[in-house]
């Protein structure tokens, strides 16, 4: 059988579906509730996964700081923070960006080209300069990334739960080859609108009838939104 991390999308959106507005700005429309979910979700697991795309927008990444979900990691025999993963083909990321010099562990999953970029920043006498803690290369013939490898050699490093932060082209990648478990989606109180601004599933789409379906799990109201849990049901001979 396929071995591979479970697998929780974890993402916020207005309420006509957009994840961010047209000019792809850092997405901060979420309440205090929706940010204490999101790190109660990232505690909860062994690495958080995410594209350049988001990155680039945020240039950090969110670290737990509560001091319950940190305890409760701590007794759970688990590191303070979960792996940060960045998947990216090109692997073009501002080396000064702030995530450099957050307090997580940092791997950079890329193609081959992706890996020769972040040489010159790895072999380095300067310790002032933070780079990545490892770089994974897992690619098809084609030099793209191999997700599915991937996953499955993240279970050699004891990755057993893994968070996915968006944005939608990953999403999107990871839903077509059916690697997502479940998913979180905070309805926010807000509409977007427009045609270009990203949502939670980019890629091609899928048809109505090829469509995944979905079962739900949970629904909780808090002040102005809705938290959704829903469980993706498995497609035939599906990778699980
Ligand atoms: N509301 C929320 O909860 C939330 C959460 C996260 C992000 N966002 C928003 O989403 C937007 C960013 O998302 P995005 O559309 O740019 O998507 P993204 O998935 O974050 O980034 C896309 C980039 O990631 C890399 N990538 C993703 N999947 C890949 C794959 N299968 N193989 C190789 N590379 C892959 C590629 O990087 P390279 O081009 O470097 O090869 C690609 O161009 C921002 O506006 C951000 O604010 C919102």
């Amino acid at each position: 059988m396929f071995n591979r991390p479970h697998t929780t999308v974890v993402l916020a959106m207005s309420a006509d579906g957009k994840i961010a507005d047209v000019m792809r700005s850092p997405a901060r429309f979420g309440s205090q509730t929706d940010k204490l979910h999101l790190e109660s979700q990232i505690a909860c697991t062994d690495a958080v996964l995410f594209g350049a795309g988001t990155l680039r927008a945020y240039n950090t990444t969110l670290t737990i700081s509560h001091p319950k979900l940190l305890q409760q990691r701590k007794q759970r025999g688990q590191t303070p923070q979960p792996i940060h993963i960045v998947v990216s083909k090109s692997a073009q990321i501002n080396p000064e960006s702030r995530f450099f010099f957050q307090p997580v562990p940092r791997w950079l999953l890329t193609s081959s080209v992706g890996a020769d970029v972040w040489k010159q920043y790895q072999v380095t006498d300067d310790s002032s300069k933070t780079t990545f803690d490892k770089i994974l290369v897992l690619e098809t013939q084609e030099g793209k990334i191999d997700l599915v490898q991937a996953l499955t050699h993240l279970t050699t490093f004891g990755i057993a739960h893994l968070a996915v932060l968006g944005g939608g082209v990953l999403v999107a990648g990871m839903m077509e080859l059916d690697l997502i478990d479940e998913l979180w989606l905070t309805i926010c109180p807000l509409i977007l609108g427009g045609v270009t601004a990203p949502t939670p599933v980019e890629g091609q789409g899928f048809s109505s009838q090829l469509a995944p379906r979905l079962e739900l799990l949970a629904i909780n109201q808090v002040g102005q939104e809705v938290f959704l849990n829903y469980r993706v049901r498995k497609r035939q001979g599906s990778r699980e």
